[in-house]
């Protein structure tokens, strides 16, 4: 893996929904607020973070299946959105590059279509294959590819498991040979005798065909192992990046100290004697984000300083970047 290149590069990206608050009210949910960070060629840069800080928003917006509010994305030289020079390319080609499965299986395969119409469409949109036999071949090969056999083309997806489902819906992402995959949290609705199946294919895919992935899960232990890097995103705000390795072993941020305090160690004895930091209170609205840090309400070492002035991420050791102004001291 090469971590040199620049496969994508965000800046400044906002998605902020308008939802209906009464008869003649709107109100704007911030889900993603200001983030800029690059992914590399060929890496997992995992992002975790709790339920709705903005993960699948993110992930969604990147790959612009959601219009970005405001912001920059620059894929691979070409900037594909950009707000301030009106920039918003026309995305059929790009699809072909950028790919997402998606985190329910069931919900993403229409029930009405069998497997092999949905990997077909897929190569139909973009005129992969030139007659019906290369088509036929193509899917074929791609449920090879993700371990399901010739036969289940001619099945509908009420038919398979959630982990056949699953294949599939990699096998549709794969059809169009894309470059990019944002895997937004492939195994959580698996069950757990599947998951590390699911997890391991995705690995080989990746290996052999040079696959970079965004790779969304709940729980940093999910992605812990696989990523190259780990991105923390708090209330729609990413709060920590680095190698993963360093961003598990040297949480810099409250936040990703606190994630990491709840994963279970492998020897019991040291589980229990580490003190798990518990968070007070739910994640606050994004409606509504709390002023300054956006952590402050659920922080153990909140100061005035961080209810009034919004932390940015900054880079404090190479490559590891954190949003705290405790880290300002030193
Ligand atoms: N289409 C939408 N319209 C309005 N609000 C939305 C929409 N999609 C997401 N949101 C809101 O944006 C915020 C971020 O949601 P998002 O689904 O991105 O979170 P998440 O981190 O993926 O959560 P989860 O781990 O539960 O999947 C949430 O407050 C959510 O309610
Ligand atoms: S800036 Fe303040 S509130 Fe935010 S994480 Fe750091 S110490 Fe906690
Ligand atoms: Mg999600």
């Amino acid at each position: 893996m090469s971590q040199e290149k620049v496969l994508l590069e965000i800046e400044n990206l906002r998605k902020y929904f308008s939802v209906k608050a009464g008869v003649f009210k709107k109100k704007r949910v911030q889900a993603v607020e200001s983030v800029s960070f690059s992914i590399f060629k060929g890496e997992t840069l995992g992002l975790v973070g709790e339920s709705g800080c903005g993960k699948t928003t993110l992930g969604r917006t990147i790959i612009r299946l959601y219009e970005p509010t405001s912001g920059r994305i620059v894929y691979d030289g070409t900037p594909i959105y950009d707000s301030e020079k009106n920039i918003a390319v026309d995305m059929l080609p790009f699809r072909r590059k950028m790919q997402i499965i998606f985190q329910d299986p069931s919900a993403s395969l229409d029930p009405r279509m069998t497997v092999g119409e949905i990997i077909g469409e897929a190569l139909d949109i973009h005129k992969l294959c030139s007659g019906s036999q290369e088509r036929r071949d193509r899917i074929n090969e791609l449920l090879d590819e993700v371990g399901l056999n010739t036969e289940h083309a001619n099945r509908f997806p009420h038919e398979f498991s959630g982990g056949q489902q699953q294949r599939v819906g990699i096998a549709r992402a794969l059809a169009v040979e894309p470059e990019f995959i944002v895997c937004d949290e492939p195994i959580s609705a698996l069950d757990v005798s599947i998951q590390s199946q699911v997890v391991n294919m995705l690995e080989d895919l990746q290996a052999e065909k040079n696959l970079t992935y965004l790779f969304i899960a709940h729980d940093i232990s999910v992605v812990r192992h696989i990523s190259n890097r780990i991105g923390v995103m708090y209330l729609g705000q990413m709060v920590e990046l680095g190698e993963s390795y360093e961003v598990c072993s040297r949480p810099m941020h409250p936040y990703t100290q606190t994630l990491l305090s709840a994963v279970p160690l492998p020897d019991p004895v040291k589980s229990r004697a580490r003190q798990r930091i518990l968070l007070e209170g739910d994640i606050p609205s994004p409606v509504d984000p709390p002023s300054g840090c956006r952590f402050h309400t659920r922080c153990p070492y909140a100061t005035d300083r961080c209810r009034q002035e919004q932390p940015r991420l900054k880079e404090h050791i190479s490559g590891h970047y954190a949003a705290c102004h405790l880290l300002d001291k030193g």
